[in-house]
């Protein structure tokens, strides 16, 4: 993976059908999406259960752009390795789940993966000021985690800008996650991101008998994001 600022969508597999994975996965690539995005939630950190490392693994060999997984666990420590086995290249796991994001960081990359912290909508910027020179990601929640179709939570714009000064050079993405819209995408684009995952906004009107809306929508948010 080469560093780069250039607008990467992220369609999150959460709005797929889970019983068709792989054909999902490769309508996803195939309509033009960056990085293919795995929310892993455990009932617990967040109030849903979805995908654990076997299913990880499963869906890898469909994956020809990026895994990036994002784990809604806590304690998360204990399953890095498993996720990391399954072939995630990106893990983010979340500044809240537990004390200690910083040794959860050099888990992450001890593993041989790319290490993102996740921040939760009230947590405010300054608080990974000393993970910046140990991290590939920034994920900047703009929703309540646990559920695909939520609103967009305008209030995070702002950390995303100050998140953008804070990195300043490094080759750190800055990542987008919850109610990204043709609407929406732009503004988040300005202050500075560059990942934008979208569950419902990629994958609305489309299914895998009809797979064209996917690109339509993948296309209007990439668009909208280059004509601001
Ligand atoms: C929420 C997940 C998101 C979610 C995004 O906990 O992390 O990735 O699937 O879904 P939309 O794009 O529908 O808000
Ligand atoms: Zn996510």
């Amino acid at each position: 993976m080469v560093f780069d600022r250039s607008i990467k969508i992220a369609p999150s597999i959460l709005s797929a059908d889970f019983a068709n994975f792989g054909a999902e996965i490769q309508a996803i690539e195939a309509a033009g999406c960056d990085w293919v995005h795995v929310d892993a939630m455990d009932g617990h950190f967040v109030p849903n259960l979805t995908f654990g490392p076997p299913l990880c693994a499963a869906i890898r060999p469909h994956i020809k752009t990026v895994m990036d997984v994002h784990l809604m666990i806590a304690p998360v420590d204990p399953y890095i390795e498993a996720y990391a086995k399954a072939g995630a290249d990106i893990i983010t796991a979340h500044l809240e789940a537990g004390p200690h994001a910083h040794r959860t960081m050099q888990a992450i990359r001890a593993n041989g993966a790319k290490a993102g912290i996740a921040l939760n909508p009230a947590t405010p910027a300054h608080e990974i000021e000393y993970l910046l020179d140990m991290i590939d990601l920034v994920c900047v929640m703009t929703v309540n985690p646990g559920f695909g179709g939520q609103k967009f939570i305008t209030s995070q714009i702002d950390k995303v800008r100050q998140l953008r000064q804070m990195i300043g050079d490094r080759p750190i993405h800055i990542e987008i996650d919850g109610g990204v819209t043709p609407l929406t995408a732009p503004l988040v684009a300005e202050a500075g991101a560059d990942v934008l995952v979208a569950g419902s906004g990629v994958f609305k009107g489309g299914s895998v008998s009809n797979p064209a809306p996917y690109k339509t929508n993948i296309s209007a948010i990439r668009a909208a994001t280059e004509e601001r």
